[in-house]
């Protein structure tokens, strides 16, 4: 088994060290258009191996040629924003980033399944899957699995529980319109709803919405180890072909009434990509919740093709 990493900054280094550590896969290719960046990199990674104890083979490559044959490739290439860059502006130059990074590497691994990371996470999941020509089960996008960690993180938090213990299921897009689901999270099978009063619940539910933006705060640029785990945990997961539940982007066409969109939803995952799409019963308020962020997603996918069209 062979996993691909493209982009070797904060996110993609941590997304293959998170892989190598799980000692599941023979060997991890880490690429990025930045010379002597991933060969560093995945050099450091392999000098810990001794350490750690895993056999896993980290690569750091340039070039598309050392991806061949890979069961999965995870993209966190992409731009961060930088002063005087607009949201359009990142939006298009990432779109165009995803989109170079994705014809090079189904040349050399038509097979293969992808995950995006790079944003803005679900039209950039579009754009990877438009680009790729690949069914949809093998394209998906995280942001769930990340922003439903951060769910349960502050859940533990607040009831001094052990974050194992809780479950929790978060749907919609990435990013403030995101959809956290009281009612569907639990501490060790109890309902959340029952251990914490709804003003407690609610003030959770907005730090997860703004969790990505409370640390751009606080260092100056977004974060990396939590999403890096978070990929690794997807990519475990089909490796592995266990059949975990977790919140992805994924393709809707039909399920909760949207069609033809990339948004968190949960699935089962395994060797084939996204097994299944599960769907809740949702209340009328989560519908309408989880209908705004789909209008926004779409919004930003027509933002993106009007810019495209305007050159
Ligand atoms: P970073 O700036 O540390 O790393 C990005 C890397 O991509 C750089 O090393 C750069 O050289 C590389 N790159 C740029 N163009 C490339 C190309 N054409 N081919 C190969 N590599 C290329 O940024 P960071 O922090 O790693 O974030 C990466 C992306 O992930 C950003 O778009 C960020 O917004 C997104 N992100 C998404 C999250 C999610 O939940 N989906 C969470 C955190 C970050
Ligand atoms: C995050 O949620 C910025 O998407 C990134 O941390």
């Amino acid at each position: 088994m062979k996993i691909t990493v493209v982009g070797a900054g904060n996110v993609g280094a941590t997304v293959a060290d998170c892989i190598a550590r799980k000692d599941m896969v023979k060997e991890v290719v880490l690429v990025d258009i930045v010379e002597g960046l991933p060969q560093g990199k995945a050099l450091d990674m392999w000098e810990a191996a001794p350490i750690h104890g895993y056999d896993t083979r980290v690569i750091g490559t340039n070039d598309y040629a050392d991806t061949a044959g890979s069961d999965l490739c995870i993209i966190t290439a992409g731009l961060a924003r930088k002063p005087g860059m607009s949201r359009d502006d990142l939006l298009v130059k990432n779109a165009a980033i995803v989109k170079s990074v994705t014809e090079q590497f189904v040349a050399q691994s038509p097979n293969a399944i992808l995950i995006v990371v790079s944003n803005p996470l679900d039209v950039m999941t579009y754009v990877a899957y438009l680009t790729s020509g690949f069914p949809s089960r093998r394209v998906m996008g995280m942001a769930g699995v990340l922003d439903t960690a951060r769910y349960r993180a502050f859940i533990a938090m607040e009831l001094g529980v052990s974050v194992r213990d809780i479950q929790a299921l978060l749907m919609g897009g990435h990013g403030d319109t995101m959809v956290p689901l009281p009612r569907y999270t639990t501490v060790a099978g109890i309902p959340l709803t029952q251990l914490l009063p709804k003003e407690k619940i609610d003030a959770i539910v907005e730090r997860t919405k703004f969790g990505g933006g409370e640390i751009v705060k606080l260092m100056g640029t977004s974060a990396w180890y939590a999403p890096g785990a978070a990929a690794a945990e997807m990519a475990e997961a089909i490796i592995k072909d266990s059949g975990r539940v977790l919140p992805c982007a994924v393709w809707l066409n039909g399920q909760y009434g949207l069609h033809e969109l990339f948004i968190g939803a949960p699935a089962r995952l395994g060797r084939n990509g996204v097994e299944e799409i599960i769907e809740v019963e949702l209340n009328d308020e989560e519908k309408a919740l989880l209908d705004a962020s789909a209008e926004h997603v779409r919004a930003n996918v027509a933002k993106l093709e009007a810019l495209q069209a305007a050159g």
